[in-house]
């Protein structure tokens, strides 16, 4: 099971275009995809209008896929006094966003609305308020959160009378600070979904130049029985979600070979205890204390 990630949407010939990204994704739905993540600024919002536009071409597919929406982020605007890449989390700008999303996309309502990261200066009232609003105007069905502290997202939802669902995190073979920073757990506790953006880290786990990388490999090479990309990338996979939060990868890749070849390898990997702390070891160049 995978969700797959719009970001790239733009960079491959499978998906850059609404014809082929219809085939793409039902490819996708075969190998086992749930849903679609999404986000205002990714390609200046071109990736909602694409996967709108895929949609348009296919309501099955609408009907088989989930929207998983963020909006919070703001990149820098080159004309103010200061301009900066900044995160507003403030009523007004999550309500504009969330509308510029449904209308680029073609939709009423998005099953999952996420805050993408928190803002330092949001209150948390005014913020809860404002995600109320969405589900209650029927715009959205389920509300969460991304990159979010694990006390960032008990303020928000001690203002907030609809439950948080959803913790989107960063969580891969590379990128492992979700363990230990109480994220993971709190979810747990907390019954939500989680979903891991980059778990492959961006691609960086096919890396030649970095020492991390080839670590992982050696060690998912050791267990996967194989040295082939895809199998090593399956098995990665398979390491997030040996975790008992059972987070969901967002797939990235905007090639439907690779992704069905990833998730064949993901399902026949099989971690025990020592076997999934070796390559933890691995990531980290030194075993547990
Ligand atoms: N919430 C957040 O803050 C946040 C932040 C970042 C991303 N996200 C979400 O997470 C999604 C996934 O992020 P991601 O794209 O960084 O994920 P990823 O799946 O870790 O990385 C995808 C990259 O890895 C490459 N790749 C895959 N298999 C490969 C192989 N066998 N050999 C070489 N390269 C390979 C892909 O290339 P090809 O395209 O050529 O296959 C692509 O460039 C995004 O689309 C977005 O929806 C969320």
């Amino acid at each position: 099971m995978f969700i797959w990630g719009s970001m790239r949407a733009l960079d491959g010939e499978q998906t850059g275009s609404p014809h082929a990204l219809v085939r793409f994704l039902e490819q996708c739905v075969e190998a086992g995809c749930t849903g679609v993540d999404l986000a205002d600024i990714y390609n200046q919002g071109r990736s909602e209008i694409l996967i709108g536009e895929a949609f348009a071409r296919s309501r099955e597919l609408a009907d088989r896929l989930p929207l998983i929406a963020k909006a919070g982020v703001v990149f820098a605007t080159p004309e103010a006094a200061l301009p900066a890449h900044h995160y507003r989390n403030d009523a007004a700008h999550l309500r504009s966003a969330l509308d510029g999303s449904l209308r680029r996309l073609g939709v009423e309502q998005v099953e999952t609305f996420l805050v993408h990261r928190p803002d330092y200066l949001m209150r948390f009232d005014e913020t809860a308020r404002a995600l109320e609003e969405m589900v209650q105007a029927g715009k959205v069905q389920k509300l969460g959160v991304s990159n979010f502290s694990v006390s960032q997202l008990n303020g928000l939802q001690g203002a907030l009378a609809a439950p948080l669902g959803h913790h989107q995190l960063e969580f891969s073979v590379l990128e492992t600070r979700a363990l230990e920073d109480g994220r993971l757990d709190a979810a747990i506790t907390a019954g939500h979904r989680v979903t891991a953006w980059s778990p492959l880290a961006g691609g960086r786990l096919f890396s030649q130049s970095d020492k991390a990388a080839a670590r992982v490999r050696e060690a998912l090479g050791e267990l996967a029985g194989e040295s082939d990309p895809d199998g090593l990338a399956g098995a990665a996979l398979a390491w997030i979600a040996r975790h008992p939060a059972g987070p969901v990868p967002i797939l990235g890749g905007t090639d439907i070979e690779r992704i069905e070849r990833q998730c064949a390898a993901l399902k026949a990997t099989v971690f025990t205890p020592e076997s999934w702390y070796a390559v933890l070891e691995a990531s980290r160049g030194q075993p547990v204390p």
